[in-house]
């Protein structure tokens, strides 16, 4: 019933003034015989240009590869920042403002040529064979040979402890010796590259090996992706650095690491054997991607200038 009324009033209420529109409209179309295609044509020039213009925008988040995985790096790629306020919140090492061990140039380099592809792999089977006794039944599992902590379900455990003598069926010296070897190295490179006296340089906790999967987070320590500064999170640092054991597109995807800055983020991809190092200010806001698929194994290894947070190299007990 109330459909035919409204049919009804709407016939009788086309006015005079509607059925002249219809006319002119109606004439207009017969004077060019192209004018109806113009509108839907402009319809779809502008809807072919607006979803151009979104795509840029997607795809273009102001991303820059500051080094690719494909790419070897013959010498360290160095790119210097400003450093920030954060040291002059910390004591001074030496106190005098020499360029001794606090940062006074910062910024971040990526190199090649520290550590062999053969240490890389030697380094990477040390890791499987430690967390293949545990790991955390989130996607990222650590193992820290100098405390002994490492990832058991929703926990960590002291291998040390819970292995006690049955650890030397598992590591040897030679493991353990590659592990200090490789890790001078990496002093060695930050020292020259920030041009520093190596020797008032310190390891300093947590430096660990870290195996990440896309399995989803169970606790918080499986949250490796948010951004953060790692002096803000750990006072004792002042120089991050990062050992790579896999290939970023070859045995994972996702997992890229990128320091994030006003304008733009800039991306290093994982290279085994591939050491990226940095002042750990925040001049250095950064944070891992997601790993996508696939298995991603680093190891983080950290400095620090005060020789109070210093630890040890491990060796087996
Ligand atoms: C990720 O690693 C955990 C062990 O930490 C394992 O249980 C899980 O199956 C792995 N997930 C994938 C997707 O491979
Ligand atoms: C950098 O990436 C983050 C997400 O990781 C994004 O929110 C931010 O907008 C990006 N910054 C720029 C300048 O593109």
């Amino acid at each position: 019933m109330a459909v035919q009324r409204r049919g009804n009033v709407k016939t009788a209420d086309t006015t005079p003034f509607e059925k002249q529109i219809k006319r002119v409209i109606l004439q207009s179309q017969t004077k060019s015989p192209y004018r109806g295609y113009i509108v839907p044509l402009l319809a779809l020039i502008g809807t072919v240009a607006l979803l151009t213009w979104l795509c840029s925008v997607w795809t273009n988040d102001n991303t820059e590869t500051m080094v690719s995985q494909e790419e070897v790096l013959t010498q360290p790629r160095v790119f210097m920042v400003q450093c920030s306020e954060d040291y002059q919140k910390y004591k001074h090492f030496p106190d005098v403002l020499s360029s001794g061990c606090t940062p006074m140039k910062c910024g971040r380099a990526v190199s090649d040529s520290v550590v062999t592809a053969d240490e890389a792999r030697a380094l990477k089977r040390l890791a499987e064979k430690g967390l293949a006794l545990g790991g955390s039944d989130g996607g990222a599992s650590i193992l820290d040979l100098h405390s002994g902590a490492m990832s058991m379900g929703r926990k960590f455990i002291n291998i040390y402890r819970y292995f006690n003598d049955q650890i030397r069926d598992i590591f040897t010296e030679e493991d353990f010796e590659l592990y200090r070897v490789v890790r001078g190295r990496i002093q060695t490179v930050i020292a020259e590259t920030f041009g520093l006296d190596s020797s008032q340089l310190y390891l300093t906790k947590p430096t660990f090996f870290s195996r990440i999967n896309s399995t989803s987070a169970k606790t918080p320590h499986d949250e490796y992706w948010h951004p953060h500064i790692d002096k803000v999170t750990y006072g004792s640092f002042d120089y991050t650095s990062l050992l790579y054991l896999t290939d970023y597109g070859v045995d994972f995807i996702g997992g890229r690491f990128i320091f994030m800055d006003i304008n733009r983020n800039r991306t290093v991809e994982p290279r085994a054997g591939r050491v990226s190092f940095f002042s750990s200010g925040s001049e250095n806001l950064h944070r891992v991607e997601k790993v996508a698929w696939g298995t991603r194994y680093a190891i983080t290894v950290s400095f620090t200038c005060d020789p109070d947070y210093a630890i040890a190299d491990p060796s087996l007990p």
